[in-house]
């Protein structure tokens, strides 16, 4: 098995794109990060070094779309596959700018595509969701279930896999991984790491956190009328650090099969809304204050996965449960109660230097 060294990684400053580059790195991958920062932050790169032990090779402030730019990276670099994060990913935002939604995410992968092919690259592990399985009347939730997507957000991941799909059937030299991402929660272990949206979260994780060390005042639950056990959102969160590690998993195998291939990744057990608010408490001693408020547009009662495919073909097993997850997003928190941004860490504060201006 050839084991691709140098890789891009698109939105690689991201909040699992940042994961994954730690979890390349410590396995002696050459990283290739291209990011426009809209949902992240540069200082992140001396914290992914920090936590590694060794520099990502070159970073790029490009926008996933300008396939000029795009071109240029990979004029620059001896690429040999690539991950591709970049995308927006809010479920409720997306029904308010649909377009938004579409020109990012599906713009994005047809203008990574064409680079590629143009490059003579052709293994690419893709960042799917298991939002695309929609309103699903049967968990868990399984490769071949139907995608029913209900937002713009999941209909531009979906549409992306069609496109994928077609690219591998038609260009039988591309190889395609994509993972279908249930809930992707909690930070690094050492706090280092983590999750820091721009503004007001818009993910549930985030905004626990935010409340739990008072920058914000309480959580709003979105609906209470579904038909789940207590009425709230049910979910299948997933540690990043176990998502991190499915990729890695995912790049030391896409050379091996053909074609597009397709995995959930999930820990195989939901959550509420509400139960995920008492984990939150507990983690951090004190009761998080909420209010119900009424459904967001888009959102689905359930979304659980079968996890057992990826688990069957490189033995990938979720190691995190829950409370490790609150306990890990929190000491990120508290650790960085305003993010990278405002962060005074001197190491963080250098990092400014290393990063290239826009192309
Ligand atoms: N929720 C709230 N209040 C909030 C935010 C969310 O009650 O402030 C509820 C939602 O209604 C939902 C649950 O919490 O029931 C989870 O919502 P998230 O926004 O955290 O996540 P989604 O299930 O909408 O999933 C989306 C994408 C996934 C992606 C995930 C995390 O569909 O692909 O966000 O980024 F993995």
């Amino acid at each position: 098995m050839r084991t691709p060294s140098t890789v891009v990684v698109t939105g690689g400053a991201g909040f699992i794109g940042s994961h994954t580059c730690v979890e390349l790195l410590e396995h002696g991958y050459e990283l290739i990060v291209v990011d426009d920062y809209s949902n992240s932050s540069p200082r992140v790169f001396s914290r992914i070094q920090r936590t590694a032990g060794r520099p990502v090779h070159a970073v790029h402030w490009v926008d996933i779309r300008d396939r000029h730019a795009l071109s240029r990276v990979f004029d620059r670099h001896s690429v040999d596959a690539v991950v591709h994060f970049a995308a927006k990913k809010a479920v409720g935002e997306s029904t308010r700018n649909p377009v938004e939604y579409y020109d990012t995410n599906v713009g994005g992968t047809t203008a990574l595509l064409q680079v590629m092919q143009d490059h003579g690259v052709h293994d690419l592990v893709f960042s799917s969701s298991c939002s695309i399985y929609g309103d699903a009347d049967r968990m868990p939730l399984r490769e071949n279930s139907p995608a029913r997507p209900t937002n713009p957000y999941a209909a531009s991941k979906w549409t992306c896999e069609r496109i994928l799909s077609d690219v591998c059937r038609f260009r039988p030299e591309f190889r395609v991984l994509s993972l279908r991402y249930f809930n992707p929660v909690g930070a690094h272990p050492s706090g280092l790491l983590g999750e820091d949206p721009r503004g007001r979260p818009a993910n549930l994780m985030p905004y626990l956190a935010q409340v739990a060390i008072g920058r914000r005042e309480s959580l709003r639950v979105f609906g209470d009328d579904y038909p789940t056990p207590d009425g709230t959102g049910i979910r299948d969160y997933i540690h990043v650090m176990d998502v991190a590690a499915a990729h890695r998993l995912a790049l030391d195998h896409v050379h091996e099969g053909t074609g597009m291939r397709v995995f959930n990744l999930g820990a195989g057990s939901g959550t509420s809304v509400l139960e995920l608010v008492a984990a939150f408490g507990a983690a951090c001693g004190r009761p998080i204050p909420y209010a119900v408020e009424g459904r967001r547009p888009g959102d689905v009662a359930a979304l659980v996965a079968d996890s057992s495919a990826v688990a069957r073909e490189w033995g990938w097993q979720p190691k995190y449960g829950v409370a490790a997850m609150c306990r890990d997003a929190l000491r990120f928190q508290r650790l960085n109660p305003f993010g990278y941004e405002d962060s005074a860490d001197p190491v963080a504060v250098a990092a400014g230097a290393d990063v290239q201006t826009p192309e």
